[in-house]
């Protein structure tokens, strides 16, 4: 497929998604939410691809959505094509997707970070809900994950007054699992994705689905779906694999990946 608003590239088994809209700071409108999502489906239906990135430029991982794009809807134009929920797609991949953000991830691109499994961001990157500059609130997950990731306190503090978040104390409030030099970005979370796509994809998959599992329900349903998800764990070939291979002291070849 064609895209025009994304560079869609493979690195081994690693699938990388740069959003490219330069001109608008990587805005997010339509056709790239069409596009990442396309890619991300793509992405997750081939079988020689064990893990994603999701990066933007050194400037701007997304300044937010697109805002001329949706300045003159009205309520029944956004209800009507219900407006966003289509990056609802995202949190249907089941493999492991990697937000790698430099400079701004504001509105929809801190949502769009947040959608992410985890975001791995570069010392200049600026996160933020400025939403309420504009007269709306964020609406496509922030009041919601952010909240969950960085607590009420500082949820409440980013959305109500719109203020910026540096990566220092984005990492500090657990928002971000770790912060690497600009120029490091890129090899950073290609490397951590090209860790995640060396083990068991099975492994990986359900290892994802246990920890988003979490955030859906109470901790006696969620220890207990791990366990199930653990138990079935030892049908895996490379369950046996992996453990032959710390006991016979090489490294392990798994077979699903
Ligand atoms: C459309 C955008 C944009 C956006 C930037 N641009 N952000 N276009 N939607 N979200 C465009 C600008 O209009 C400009 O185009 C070009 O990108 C460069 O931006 P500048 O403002 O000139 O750059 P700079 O001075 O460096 O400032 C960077 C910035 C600022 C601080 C990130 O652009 C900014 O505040 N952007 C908006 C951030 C925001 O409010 N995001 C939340 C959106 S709402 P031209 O053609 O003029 O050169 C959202 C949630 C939706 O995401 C859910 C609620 C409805």
């Amino acid at each position: 497929m064609a895209y025009e608003t994304i560079l869609v590239e493979t690195r081994e088994r690693v699938g990388l998604i740069t959003l490219n809209r330069p001109k608008a700071l990587n805005a997010l409108n339509s056709q790239v939410l069409e596009e990442v999502v396309g890619a991300l489906e793509a992405f997750d239906e081939n079988p020689r691809i064990g893990a994603i990135v999701i990066t933007g430029s050194e400037k701007a991982f997304a300044a937010g959505a697109d805002i001329k794009e949706m300045a003159s809807k009205s309520y029944v134009d956004a209800y009507m094509e219900d407006l966003f929920a289509g990056w609802d797609g995202l949190t249907r991949v089941r493999k492991p997707i990697i937000a790698a953000v430099a400079g701004y991830a504001l509105g929809g691109g801190c949502e769009l970070a947040m959608m992410c499994d985890f975001i791995i961001a570069a010392e200049n990157a600026k996160f933020g809900q400025p939403e309420i500059t504009l007269g709306v609130m964020p609406g496509m997950g922030g009041s919601q994950r952010l909240t969950r990731f960085v607590g009420k306190s500082k949820a409440m503090d980013m959305c109500l007054t719109g203020r910026f978040m540096d990566a220092g104390e984005a990492e500090r409030s657990g928002l971000v699992s770790r912060v690497v030099p600009p120029g490091e970005l890129i090899e950073e979370a290609l490397k951590a994705a090209d860790t995640i796509a060396g083990f068991s994809l099975p492994a990986v998959m359900m290892t994802k689905e246990a920890v988003n599992r979490s955030y859906e329900t109470t901790l006696a349903e969620g220890l207990r779906f791990e366990r199930r998800v653990f138990h079935a764990m030892f049908a895996l070939d490379d369950q046996k694999e992996g453990m032959a291979a710390f006991t016979e002291k090489r490294s392990a070849n798994f077979k699903n990946r």
